[in-house]
């Protein structure tokens, strides 16, 4: 028996400089299907697409090929490949039961076929090619325990998933943080920010944040932020004119910001480059021109370049020893934003790609089936 096996197509790049357009570059296709009992599984496993996140990393995997990047660009006319929950629904795989639930990277679509890839996460280098770019179409599944209650499995797709492994990387990895420094936070509400500032604030630091809404300001006050402010409404350079200096810059959004930042850095500050997200969808001749550069080198600021793949192999454990108790004990907490059906993503996707990122509190996840 057929049952139908829609998904979301990467239709057509978009032009250098402009938002995806749903249903031009992004295209929902509710027409294929798929007999679930019958269909070859030749030594790997059919799992059910239960939630999915959309996520920043998609626009820049969507660029024309002979633009270089840190990750490969995603295939025209298949499936978009990114971040979800899955549960296993038929499996010829030793060590993969029916019932256990997957996290990592997979087609957009009700049901695939796994491993089109090996079918765990793994970040070795040998999905690196030599100029570092990152092969994402070949990251696959990874196993994640039941939380048995704790907490919901939607974390899985934020504090406990690739927004939360980029906050705990990024701070351990480069922070250096000292009880009593100052961090900011840019795009402090975002899923990599909301757990920066709360990972920042359980190790004494005091905490600036910016984001694109009043009510967002509310939240990550609700975070832990000492100063919140909106970044639409208020000079960010007189913010931390005002409410610095720096001994850290955590950075989601490039531009102005770190201009504004390295200006109002204390001497040996450490900066945090995690994304650039005011230029994923400008075109480069726009883009905001750091005039302060030899500050750096005076003050000795440490720049460092973050991708959370390159952690994980070390830091990952850690994460997962660490940061599961601490949502659970209540010490830290995770938010999700839910929007239903899987014909909804790529207008959730484009939402995040802009200022104010929509009126959703906490990581947007898209709800493509309930158990
Ligand atoms: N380096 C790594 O390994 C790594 C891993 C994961 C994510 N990242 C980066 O981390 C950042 C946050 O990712 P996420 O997944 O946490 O994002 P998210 O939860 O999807 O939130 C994205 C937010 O970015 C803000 N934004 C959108 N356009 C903007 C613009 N033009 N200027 C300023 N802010 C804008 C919006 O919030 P407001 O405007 O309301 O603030 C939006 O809600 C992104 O830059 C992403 O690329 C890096």
């Amino acid at each position: 028996m057929l049952t139908p096996n829609p998904r979301l197509v990467f239709a057509k790049r978009p032009d250098v400089g402009i938002l995806p357009v749903p249903g031009e570059h992004l295209v929902f296709d509710p027409s294929p299907s798929i007999d679930l009992d019958a269909v070859p599984l030749n030594g790997g496993f059919l799992t059910k697409t239960l939630m999915l996140a959309p996520e920043p990393f998609l626009r820049e995997r969507m660029r024309d090929p002979s633009i270089p990047s840190y990750s490969t660009h995603a295939v025209l006319g298949a499936p978009v490949v990114g971040s979800v929950l899955v549960v296993v629904i038929r499996s010829e795989k030793e060590g993969v039961n029916i019932g256990d639930r997957m996290y990592g990277l997979s087609h957009w679509e009700a049901y695939t076929v796994q491993p089109y890839v090996e079918g765990r996460v793994d970040f070795k280098a040998g999905n690196y090619t030599e100029d570092l770019t990152i092969d994402l179409d070949t990251m696959g599944l990874g196993p994640v325990p039941d939380p048995k209650g704790a907490y919901p499995w939607s974390r899985y797709l934020g504090i406990l998933g690739a927004p939360g492994l980029t906050a705990f990387c990024g701070l351990e990895a480069y922070g250096d943080a000292k009880k009593g420094e100052t961090i900011y936070v840019s795009s402090g509400a975002s899923g990599v920010g909301s757990v920066v500032i709360q990972l920042a604030k359980a190790r004494g630091l005091r905490v600036i944040a910016s984001a694109g809404s009043d009510a967002k300001i509310e939240y990550m006050r609700t975070l832990g932020a000492d100063v919140a402010f909106n970044y639409r409404s208020t000079d960010v350079a007189g913010a931390l004119k005002k409410h610095g200096p720096l001994d850290i810059y955590w950075d989601n959004v490039g531009g102005a910001s770190v201009e504004a930042a390295i200006e109002h850095a204390r001497p040996k500050a450490r900066f945090i480059m995690c994304g650039s997200i005011s230029e994923y969808n400008t075109e480069p001749h726009t883009w905001y021109g750091v005039k302060n550069m030899s500050t750096i080198w005076k003050k000795r600021i440490q720049i460092h370049g973050l991708f959370v793949g390159d952690h994980i192999p070390t830091l990952g454990p850690r994460f997962f020893a660490e940061v599961p108790a601490l949502i659970a004990q209540g010490k830290m907490v995770g938010q999700e934003s839910f929007t239903e059906g899987l014909e909804t993503a790529a207008e959730v996707l484009v939402r995040l790609l802009q200022e104010g990122g929509g009126d959703d509190l906490g990581k947007p996840i898209v709800v493509v089936a309930r158990e």
